[in-house]
């Protein structure tokens, strides 16, 4: 009986220590992002880039509904460029005096603009394929920005005998291969306006950490609080082994 429980202890205990060796689906390419760690943070000019890209390139089918023009300026972008991001974009708003709705450009406190009107004029334009809103993508999806990033650089000819049905196109990060998506970037996909050479990789490395940000806005902060509770308690620490020991001193 004993025997038997101390296996079953054993078992139970491998299990829960092996989480990551369950899941199932392509391995990741791991990279290296700068907000990981305790001391970890976001690179505001590499979040700046990220917004580019999305504005570019995924913003032309994937909304980010959580968002507001406003909360770029967290990214360091004055209040006249966060103005004209938004009124690049008309919104629907009303109704007015005559009792109609009214269409106006956006401002900085209303939220992104999706590219399309509903799910179906979505699909309608992506070949049946429904692009997901990319506001808690990062968060969404198991291996996080390494799988974002395995995605976006993950476009490759399809091993011998795989067949991709038309309109589809072949993904060695997507599970089962084949994604509506078509590779939504290459080398010089945008030109940044920071003058960092776009490379494809430097383009994915932008985009996710920017999707990363858009998920979890409030890390820095967090981190910074760690760091400074961390501090607190060292001190405390000191402070009660001090006490301690003067308490202590007349105990032979
Ligand atoms: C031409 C339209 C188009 C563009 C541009 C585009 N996407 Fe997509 N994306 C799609 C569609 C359609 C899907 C759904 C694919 C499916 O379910 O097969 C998708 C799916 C995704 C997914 C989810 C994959 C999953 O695991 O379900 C991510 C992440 C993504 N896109 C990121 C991006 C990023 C980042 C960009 C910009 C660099 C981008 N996309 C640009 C159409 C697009």
């Amino acid at each position: 009986m004993r025997k038997f429980l101390l296996s079953t202890i054993a078992a139970g205990l491998l299990a829960a220590a092996t989480p990551a060796l369950a899941h199932e689906g392509p391995a990741l390419d791991k990279q290296v992002w700068s907000w990981q760690g305790v001391f970890g943070h976001y690179d505001k000019a590499q979040l700046r880039r990220g917004w580019q890209v999305y504005h570019d390139i995924c913003s032309n089918c994937h909304s980010m509904n959580l968002l507001a023009y406003r909360n770029l300026a967290s990214l360091g972008f004055t209040a006249d460029q966060i103005k004209a991001f938004a009124a690049e974009k008309q919104v629907t708003d009303g109704p007015n005096d005559q009792g109609e709705m009214y269409q106006r450009p956006a401002r900085p406190s209303d939220h992104f603009v999706p590219p399309f009107a509903n799910e179906q004029a979505a699909r309608v334009a992506n070949n049946g394929a429904l692009p997901p809103d990319l506001s808690l993508m990062v968060k969404a999806r198991h291996g996080g920005p390494d799988y974002v990033y395995s995605l976006l650089t993950g476009f490759t000819d399809p091993p011998a005998g795989h067949v991709v049905p038309d309109g589809m196109y072949y993904n060695r990060a997507f599970n089962g291969g084949n994604i509506g998506m078509p590779p939504p970037i290459s080398d010089d996909a945008v030109t940044y306006a920071d003058g960092t050479k776009a490379t494809k990789d430097q383009i994915a490395k932008d985009v996710v950490s920017f999707l990363n940000w858009a998920a979890e806005p409030e890390l820095d902060q967090r981190h910074a609080l760690g760091v400074k509770v961390i501090g607190f308690l060292i001190v405390l620490t000191a402070m009660f082994y001090a006490l301690k020991r003067k308490i202590w001193a007349d105990v032979h």
